[in-house]
């Protein structure tokens, strides 16, 4: 005996039918009648439970529709819009949210006990392998920092990352993602003994995925669904699966910041000390000095703790998180700052040793918060990381009730993070807006050899769908002989609009700034870091990206591109502008610019624009634009 039930997003656009047999529960989803991802199972294993059969006690559903606010982001509000079902069984409720542009699901395990182990999750997204995807793979050393590649599903060998975006044969455009990812593995996709696209969650070092206190939800399974890959780009359903905010966050600010840093990288200074020392008293009192005027809010100084001698990497183990070195007095840098209205940007880097990093944690906070420091960087290199005394994932569950552990203790003490090498997000900056940003692909740092033009391109459509990234942008020394970089100068400028984060680096050192090149630096010093809205206007996967942001504070708008190692002209009208005249600053690459050849190529101009008006912009290989669109009254 087999029973089906259908449940429509709000639109009738989408269908996702459950087919519920004594054995097993499928599920298909359908978009404009055709089907999109055929039968796949459904199904939890939880230890020492003998599976019951699937009898449906109860089923459910709702029409939910609201709008709310976020406090920061890409846009300010966010449409909350989907029919929900509840399909109830006496292992687990599996809870539907079907929206405009999306299928979300979650298995809900009752209290029928007080804890589970849960041994596996056996979700199908039955899709034609046939399809493209872009994927990275996970349980790699590098954890979330790899180059995107585009292959065919049935291509996919071992397990890969999420999101995970598919383009299908009908030219539809999917991304398999999660929301809300607490206290559990997170979901990484693998095709099947049934060469099946599937769950595959990251296993904890005694091989089950999860130990949970009953009851437990798991994260919502995300299907986001697009006819483009542009519009894929403003999918905000992540956001909607997570929970509002507890309590006041009213004091979160996103920031631009500079950081004693790139300077390390391109071996000017270390970040162990010795002669060479960048984060010394004098440095940070000069970069301070610097940020001030630039007209830039933060400054993040690395290296400014016992720990960096030696081989870091391994040395980290003793990392000190409450002592400076002894040319570093943190008290008289944090007071220097304080009096210029500068906001320091702390650093932690664990190196992955989270035993060592907790056993400090309530300290290392109160230290900072002490001293009025109230960002902070947040660090784990490594391959694994250590806790209780074993080698875990980075994406593990205890590495994501970990990063969650100092999400909530940083929210006490009213400190906002940027986490590097993290875990992905699943959109809880939502709910703990502290959380300004993340890494978790491959930075500027990559610069040197390993990053490819075309990976901008690549992270609009990928990362950058699980939020805010920090990639260190707007290196302007683009030919420096340690770190060459793989982009036009006016790229540079770009990333801050393509590349959203609620805490945003400038990250090259400030004498580029102030006196290499002042006039391009005029865009970063003015973009803003949280926006009103957002309109992607145009791209495709690896090979370009555009799009307009509003600023939440002012009446301007600001326009970013990238492309590949192709050049490329893009053309695009300025009809989501108010009506009224804009000035336009525009930072382009110049005819002859070129990634390779001539990086430094550009060429800066005004014009007045309107709403009617249409941009045809040319982007060299490798290359990019910035555009400010200044709302003035008259001509
Ligand atoms: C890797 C981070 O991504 C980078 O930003 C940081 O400077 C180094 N780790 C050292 O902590
Ligand atoms: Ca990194």
């Amino acid at each position: 005996m087999k029973r089906l039930k259908s449940v429509f997003s709000p639109d009738g656009q989408i269908k996702f039918e459950l087919e519920i047999t004594p054995r097993q529960i499928f599920y298909r989803v359908f978009y404009n009648n055709k089907e999109i991802i055929k039968n796949s199972n459904l199904d939890i294993e939880i230890a020492n439970l003998k599976s019951p059969k699937f009898d449906l006690k109860s089923f459910k559903t709702l029409r939910f529709n609201e709008t709310f606010e976020l406090p920061w982001g890409e846009d300010q509000f966010v449409r909350n819009f989907y029919t929900e079902a509840e399909f109830k069984f006496e292992k687990f409720i599996l809870k539907v949210r079907v929206f405009n542009d999306a299928v979300a699901f979650r298995y809900e395990i009752p209290k029928n006990q007080e804890t589970a182990t849960i041994e596996d999750e056996l979700t199908e997204f039955n899709i034609n392998l046939d399809s493209t995807c872009w994927q990275i793979p996970a349980f790699m050393p590098d954890r979330y920092e790899y180059n995107y590649e585009a292959i065919k599903l049935y291509d996919i060998e071992g397990s890969v990352h999420t999101p995970l975006t598919i383009k299908t044969p009908e030219n539809l455009y999917l991304s398999i993602h999660e929301a809300a990812l607490y206290d559990y593995g997170s979901m990484t996709i693998k095709l099947n003994g049934e060469n099946i696209l599937s769950s595959n969650i990251t296993p904890l070092s005694d091989d089950t995925k999860a130990h949970v206190k009953l009851p437990f939800n798991t994260p919502w399974r995300l299907i986001m669904i697009a006819n483009s890959a542009i519009d894929l780009t403003k999918n905000r359903v992540m956001y909607c699966l997570n929970e509002p905010p507890k309590g006041d966050f009213s004091w979160v600010e996103t920031l631009k910041f500079i950081g004693i840093w790139w300077a390390m990288y391109v071996g000017e200074w270390t970040w162990a000390p010795g002669e060479r020392h960048g984060a010394t008293t004098a440095h940070a009192k000069e970069y301070i000095d610097a940020a001030v005027r630039l007209g830039i809010k933060g400054l993040l100084i690395e290296g400014w703790n016992e720990g960096w001698e030696g081989n870091w990497l391994e040395n980290g183990v003793n990392n000190k998180f409450t002592v400076a070195t002894p040319d570093f007095n943190l008290e008289e840098v944090a007071s220097y700052a304080r009096a210029k209205n500068i906001e320091l940007v702390g650093h932690h880097e664990t190196v992955g040793f989270v035993d060592n990093y907790e056993a400090q944690l309530e300290a290392a906070y109160n230290y900072y918060a002490a001293n009025g420091i109230h960002y902070i960087k947040t660090g784990y290199a490594g391959s694994q990381i250590v806790i209780n005394g074993k080698k875990e994932y980075h994406h593990s569950q205890a590495g994501v009730n970990h990063y969650q552990k100092t999400v909530e203790l940083a929210a006490k003490k009213k400190i906002m993070l940027d986490i590097h090498e993290p875990i992905k997000g699943t959109g809880i900056e939502r709910t703990w807006p502290n959380l300004l940003t993340r890494e978790g692909a491959r930075g500027q740092e990559y610069e040197g050899g390993a990053l490819r033009p075309s990976h901008a391109c690549y992270i609009p459509y990928t990362r950058l769908l699980a939020g805010g990234m920090d990639y260190t942008n707007g290196i302007f020394d683009i030919t420096n002989s340690v770190k060459r970089i793989s982009t036009t100068l006016a790229r540079q400028a770009a990333y801050f609009v393509t590349i959203y984060s609620g805490m945003a680096m400038a990250a090259d050192r400030p004498f580029m700034y102030e006196e290499k090149f002042p006039e391009l630096f005029e865009f970063i010093k003015k973009v803003p870091t949280n926006f009103e809205k957002t309109v992607p206007l145009l791209g495709e996967i690896g090979d370009f990206y555009v799009v307009a942001r509003k600023d939440r504070n002012s009446e301007n708008w600001y326009i970013g591109g990238v492309t590949d190692q192709d050049g490329r002209t893009v053309k695009f009208n300025l009809d989501f502008l108010d009506d009224g005249i804009y000035k336009a600053h525009l930072y382009l690459d110049s005819k002859d610019a070129h990634f390779r050849d001539n990086p430094y190529g550009i060429k800066i101009s005004q014009k007045r624009v309107k709403n009617s008006d249409t941009l045809e912009i040319y982007m060299a290989p490798g290359g990019g634009f910035a555009i400010e669109l200044e709302k003035v009254n008259s001509l």
